[in-house]
């Protein structure tokens, strides 16, 4: 790597690419415009319609788990997904340190105590080894984040959570279409939440899901979502037909039936916009390995990936460096999450010391642009790029 090369963009060079290169971009095509419009002109616009409930039967399908009930965002479904266990106040959930705000979020909203666990520094997914020594007669649950769409070591995981009679939150915010042996995230959990918001991989704007195997957590979650009504079956239930009751406490989670229909032809497309990450995924693996001082993410063994993200790990002290050179080049770049006890709000959770793969994990990584609207020869740039910097 020579920094004061002159062709480098940084250093005045030309750029590799004269536009910039987005980090993200929603994949949309004229059938989500088509069902959006026609979803609107049925005038059912408010939440919880028809287009809602057919997607939430596609998604059970293609996911093979019973239930999935959708909602908007996966902060709620990490907020419902603990409300639905009334767990006593002050009981902990362990929550790897590497992960978005919103994982901690749905502990906290519901009076429960964050413990945070490390991760490991190859792939920021939980340190399996290092779970036992936080479990003490206050833990009730477990909360694995599927980070850049890498699940990890699930059947270890469920194992551990079994011994100690524990529930798990599996955050599958980042991984639809990943699988771990075979079954696809969503279904490897007491409960999965995933998101669908404008940066992954299926997107209705703004949205999430839940999804379970347990009929008893999915009919309660249907009232909690609903402000604690009973109205899910208000139409078609024979006995109450037309009449609701307000039976639990709740908050109004639903989405809107505009965006059930675009969650119906996101999913129709998931398979292809997942295999067209991969095909850059795999572009990029060949293309930049070998690189001195640079690596890639490792895959737990067992798991595929979505390709949510494309992460390559640098040496730490050139990191920044590398970033804003990528972007002198065109090619947008950032870091991202920075560990939850290095923001302010979590900042009384532990220190660096407390979690060394976190940290080192987070001082390496660096994200390059990957979605299925990447051109072959915007991803071609993206490889000259990096190479032009490395070399
Ligand atoms: C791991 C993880 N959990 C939860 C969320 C929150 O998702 P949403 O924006 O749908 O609330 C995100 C968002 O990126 C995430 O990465």
């Amino acid at each position: 790597m020579n920094k004061s090369n002159q062709k480098l963009a940084i250093n005045g060079g030309t750029p590799v690419s004269a536009n910039p290169i987005l980090i993200h971009k929603p994949y949309l095509d004229e059938d989500d415009f088509k069902s959006v419009d026609t979803a609107m002109r049925t005038t059912f616009i408010s939440g919880d319609g028809p287009e809602c409930r057919e997607f939430e039967k596609n998604l059970a399908k293609y996911l093979d788990v019973k239930h999935a009930l959708f909602l908007n965002s996966a902060t709620t479904a990490l907020d419902l997904a603990f409300r639905v266990k009334d767990f006593p106040q002050g009981s902990e959930v362990i929550v790897p340190n590497f992960t978005y705000t919103s994982t901690a979020l749905g502990v906290l909203y519901n009076n429960l105590k964050v413990r945070l666990v490390d991760v490991y520094e190859d792939n920021g997914s939980i340190d399996l080894s290092k779970i036992e020594a936080l479990i003490n007669n206050k833990t009730v649950a477990i909360a694995p984040v599927d980070y850049g769409g890498i699940p990890p070591d699930m059947d270890k995981l469920n194992e551990i959570a079994k011994k100690y009679n524990l529930f798990v939150v599996h955050d599958t915010a980042q991984s639809i279409g990943s699988e771990f042996k075979g079954k696809k995230t969503g279904n490897l959990a007491d409960i999965s939440t995933f998101s669908f918001h404008g940066t992954k991989n299926l997107t209705t704007g703004e949205g999430g899901a839940i999804t379970t195997n347990d009929d008893k957590l999915a009919e309660r979650i249907k009232i909690l979502r609903e402000k604690g009504t009973n109205k899910y079956s208000f139409l078609t239930d024979n006995v109450t037909r037309g009449y609701y009751e307000y039976v639990d406490i709740g908050n109004s989670y639903v989405q809107s039936n505009i965006l059930g229909a675009m969650g119906i032809t996101q999913l129709n497309k998931l398979d292809w916009m997942n295999n067209r990450r991969k095909e850059i995924a795999d572009y990029y693996l060949q293309e930049l390995k070998g690189i001195d001082g640079l690596d890639f993410l490792n895959i737990t063994e067992g798991a595929t990936h979505n390709w949510h993200l494309f992460g390559i790990l640098v040496p730490p002290a050139d990191k920044y460096w590398i970033m804003d050179a990528l972007r002198a080049e065109g090619v947008m770049s950032n870091v991202h999450y920075t560990p939850l006890h290095r923001n302010k709000y979590y900042s009384n959770l532990g220190t660096d010391n407390e979690f060394p793969g976190s940290m080192k994990f987070f001082n390496r990584l660096l994200r390059l642009p990957i979605y299925p609207s990447l051109t072959d020869n915007e991803k071609e740039l993206v490889v000259k790029a990096v190479k032009k910097n490395f070399a």
